[in-house]
């Protein structure tokens, strides 16, 4: 693998099918708007950096695009040959080895258990692997406007992300300072990129942003 790090999932591959399952589950319309939105730019050639157990990319390669999954654990690697044929290079999403290649890059589910300097080290190395003229959609969760059910799913959301700290130690207080300073969109606008697009789902927990480079 490029850049070094332990496979923090080899310890729990039994469980993954089940988790991944689950995750297919609630997300199923979160992807289906990435690939709306992929389809809305013209994309051809999509990057999908921290590609997990490669259900998105396979959906991706299913809409006719070409897509190259990243993904730092051998063990997701593997998973997502065996379930979709998708074949990830493993890497480190710190040292994507791509200049200027992609219409497009999708990263899903993963910048909120990255830690600060991280998660920066990680946008530059995407926004490089991306054209001038490309876009990037970042899937995270977000702050929610208040009202009782989203206050019962941050609290669901709490707890699936502490138990996921066993799997991915300082993932959960990653995921706090995440939250604590509203999730995905601020963390996007300090960036001052251009947003072509913004969804959201599952009562505004979860958005999809596609920026310009
Ligand atoms: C929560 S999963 C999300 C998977 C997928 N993007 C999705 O939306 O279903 C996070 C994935 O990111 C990978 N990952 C986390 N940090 C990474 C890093 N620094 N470099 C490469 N992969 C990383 C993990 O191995 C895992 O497969």
């Amino acid at each position: 693998m490029e850049g070094t790090s332990t496979d923090n999932y080899a310890p729990v591959k039994s469980a993954l099918p089940w988790a991944i399952g689950i995750q297919n589950f609630f997300l199923r319309r979160v992807r289906h708007s990435v690939l709306d939105m992929l389809q809305r730019i013209g994309a051809r050639t999509v990057l999908d950096v921290c590609s997990g157990g490669g259900a998105l990319a396979y959906m991706i390669q299913q809409r006719g695009m070409s897509v190259q999954a990243v993904d730092g654990s051998p063990t997701m690697a593997e998973y997502s040959r065996s379930q979709y044929g998708i074949i990830p290079k493993v890497a480190r999403a710190e040292a994507l080895p791509y200049h200027q290649q992609f219409d497009a890059a999708v990263i899903g589910m993963t910048l909120h258990e990255l830690g600060e300097e991280q998660r920066e080290q990680v946008w530059q190395r995407v926004e490089d692997a991306v054209k001038n003229t490309g876009i990037i959609i970042a899937v995270d969760y977000t702050v929610p406007p208040p009202s009782v059910i989203n206050n019962m799913l941050s609290k669901l959301t709490t707890l699936d992300e502490s138990n996921f700290d066993t799997v991915n130690p300082g993932h959960y207080q990653d995921y706090q300072r995440f939250m604590a300073a509203g999730g995905l969109v601020p963390w996007l606008q300090k960036r001052k990129g251009y947003f072509y697009d913004e969804r959201t789902h599952l009562f505004g927990n979860i958005a999809v942003v596609a920026v310009m480079k």
